[in-house]
């Protein structure tokens, strides 16, 4: 991925085998600590009642709400104990085999740059408010950072298979776009949407996309979209669940899966346990050809 040098000031810093870099926590300026407390304050006002109760739990186990930008050696001090994660900073994506390397002995990879204020409600690339916001206080819980770890041991398993595309949705799905079920309502998980105040409306309030009980065969079969808001949410019944689901070798499913096709995004079938249908009508809007 190509960007301008002047958004991700760590471009050119010296990078370790393992591509984690330096995150030289005393170069960010006050103007960058004050957009993370300002992206923070908002976040956590809208997610109060609309995130999991694991996520809201876990902000204040893990003191997020301290003023600046997290010194992740820190958070990492005080993540470790509780669960053996330890949060790493690097420049940008990864590569999948170091990726899912650093998932496997429990570290999580975070970029370490601050989007810039003209990109203040959406950028695309991850920065550090996304990484460590949406995903670091997840990792304070016992079930699903045992989930990601078992993700990176199977993501070395599956690109011997050539089948990390279907790992890939699994992520998308539930890592970065999960929903759960909680009483009588949905609840957000996935660090996409925490990290998004307008996909927080939308992923729970908007009567557009699909929401569709997980299942895991169904998941690995959805392509998704990059640049937008989700098609379909998959619906999670809890993180003891989803590990359960994931936990095991999934060769037996890459067998099921060789031969199938992959079903839209904006699709539903047969076989699906539909929460609640969409009207698909931001896309018809949107891109005109969701339909
Ligand atoms: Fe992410």
């Amino acid at each position: 991925m190509t960007r301008p040098a002047e958004k991700n000031r760590y471009a050119n810093a010296p990078r370790n085998a393992d591509y984690t870099i330096d995150q030289m926590w005393h170069s960010y300026s006050a103007a960058e600590h004050d957009r993370w407390d300002r992206l923070y304050a908002r976040s956590e006002a809208m997610l109060q009642d609309r995130a999991v109760l694991e996520f809201l739990n876990a902000l204040k186990a893990l003191d997020l709400s301290q003023s600046g930008i997290p010194d992740m050696a820190e958070l990492s001090d005080r993540l470790e104990p509780l669960t053996g994660w330890r949060v790493v900073p690097v420049v940008e994506l990864v590569p999948d085999a170091v990726f899912f390397d650093h998932l496997a002995h429990r570290r999580f990879p975070a970029g370490a740059f601050i989007r810039p204020e003209a990109e203040f409600d959406y950028l695309q690339e991850p920065d550090i408010f996304h990484d460590i916001f949406g995903h670091v206080p997840l990792l304070a819980d016992p079930a699903y950072a045992d989930f990601m770890q078992a993700y990176g041991r199977g993501g070395r398993r599956a690109m011997s298979r050539n089948m990390l595309p279907n790992l890939a949705r699994l992520y998308w799905y539930t890592v970065e776009f999960g929903l759960m079920r909680a009483g009588d309502g949905l609840k957000i998980f996935g660090a996409g949407i925490l990290s998004s105040v307008g996909e927080s409306r939308f992923a729970l309030d908007d009567p557009s996309p699909h929401r569709i009980a997980f299942d895991l065969d169904r998941v690995m079969r959805t392509d998704y979209i990059i640049d937008d808001y989700q098609q379909t949410y998959f619906v999670i019944e809890s993180f003891q669940q989803l590990l359960e689901d994931c936990y095991a070798d999934f060769t037996p499913v890459y067998d099921r899966l060789a031969g199938q096709g992959a079903i839209a995004p904006n699709a539903t079938v047969p076989s699906d346990a539909v929460i609640t249908p969409g009207t698909l009508d931001y896309f018809k809007q949107t891109k005109g050809s969701a339909a």
